[in-house]
């Protein structure tokens, strides 16, 4: 039944219990550079060094960010002892190599979304993780987002009565361009590693894994998906996803129940707003608006603490995104990509 009033967020704060973890990255590239701005503005953790293919490229990130050390190569990386975590931000590609090296040296890992390219590789990188006894987590920020726990908490009560239906799609235009990672199948590119796996994450934490996925698309010139839309079947309940990198698209996402709907303004994997309406007559009836300041990227804050709090309770994964969940999200998406492929 819709409440009358929406519960407390659980927060990400830094608690007095956390550990500060040291922090290297890998990957100096756009992302890195956010997350390295929000982990130092809103966080204990301390980023301790940074890796690059290229040492000027290092240096140049460590100085923008007050980080001290700078190296050449992932191994140089993960074989300094003050790093307890690595933050993996290279294009999908080379996700599961720099996992297995920072893992075999025995670090925690926060990787980048998409975890791997396929489910098989995320499999590996899971396999090796509890082998090793080390903490790993895909970095998808959308679950330690405070509106994620607010919607965990209504859907554990029940709030929308039993969920029948999904709606998520992501959609930002990018203008093709043959050395972009996101079009280049070498890399990983395409619309659903990229921007669709947030749909289907979404889809997932409320209605895990689905029973059968069929998928449409289109491919770019340069063999990557350009846009997909999937249907997931899951008994009674179906999720609806669209994804494209050729048009910007609402970025909503919606949850719809036998008593009540909530709609999350768009983009919902971003720090956002929602409204819960009952099903009897519609009208909006909570609007839940985020009462912390992070707003955008700021908002990587949250899963740099969230990965400590865990790795200080003594866990080897996220309890709020399993690794198994990581890996029925890409066996998803393995799919929804070979038949978009498969025309
Ligand atoms: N959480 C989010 O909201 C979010 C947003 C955007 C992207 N991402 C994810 O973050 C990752 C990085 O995305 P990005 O947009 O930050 O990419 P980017 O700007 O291209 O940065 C990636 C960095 O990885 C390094 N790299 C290592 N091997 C590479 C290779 N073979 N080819 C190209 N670069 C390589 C490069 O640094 P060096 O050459 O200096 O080593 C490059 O600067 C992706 O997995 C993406 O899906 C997440």
């Amino acid at each position: 039944m819709i409440p009358t009033a929406l519960p407390e967020p659980e927060l990400f704060t830094t608690a007095s219990g956390d550990p500060s973890l040291g922090w290297g990255i890998v990957g100096p590239g756009w992302i890195a550079g956010e997350f390295a701005t929000a982990v130092r503005a809103s966080t204990a953790q301390r980023i301790v060094a940074v890796a690059s293919r290229s040492l000027p490229r290092a240096s140049a990130f460590a100085a923008e960010h007050g980080i001290e050390a700078a190296v050449e190569g992932v191994d140089a990386l993960v074989a300094r002892p003050d790093v307890d975590v690595v933050y993996i931000a290279t294009p999908q590609s080379e996700h599961a190599a720099v996992a297995l090296a920072a893992i075999a040296a025995g670090k925690h890992v926060l990787i980048e979304k998409p975890f791997t390219v396929t489910a098989a590789e995320a499999r590996t990188v899971a396999d090796a993780a509890r082998a090793a006894g080390v903490f790993a987590m895909e970095g998808m920020w959308s679950r330690y987002l405070p509106q994620a726990s607010v919607l965990r908490t209504l859907l554990a009560d029940g709030a929308l009565g039993e969920v029948r239906s999904v709606l998520a799609d992501h959609g930002q235009a990018i203008p093709f361009g043959p050395d972009h990672r996101l079009f280049r199948p070498e890399l990983g590119g395409g619309a659903l590693l990229d921007l669709g796996i947030y749909a289907v994450q979404f889809a997932s934490m409320v209605l895990g894994a689905p029973q059968r996925v069929t998928a449409r698309g289109r491919l770019t010139e340069s063999g990557v998906d350009a846009s997909g839309s999937l249907v997931l079947e899951h008994g009674a309940a179906q999720a609806v996803l669209h994804t494209t990198i050729a048009a910007r698209t609402p970025t909503t996402a919606s949850i719809a129940g036998t008593e009540g709907t909530i709609a999350f303004a768009g983009p919902f994997y971003n720090p956002t707003t929602f409204t819960i309406s009952a099903a009897a007559h519609g009208s909006p009836v909570l609007h839940w608006d985020d009462p912390t300041p992070l707003r955008g990227f700021a908002a990587l804050a949250w899963e740099a603490t969230a990965l400590a709090r865990f790795v200080g309770e003594g866990r080897t994964e996220s309890p709020l995104h399993t690794l198994d969940e990581t890996i029925s999200i890409l066996e998803t998406i393995d799919t929804a990509r070979a038949q978009i492929a498969a025309g």
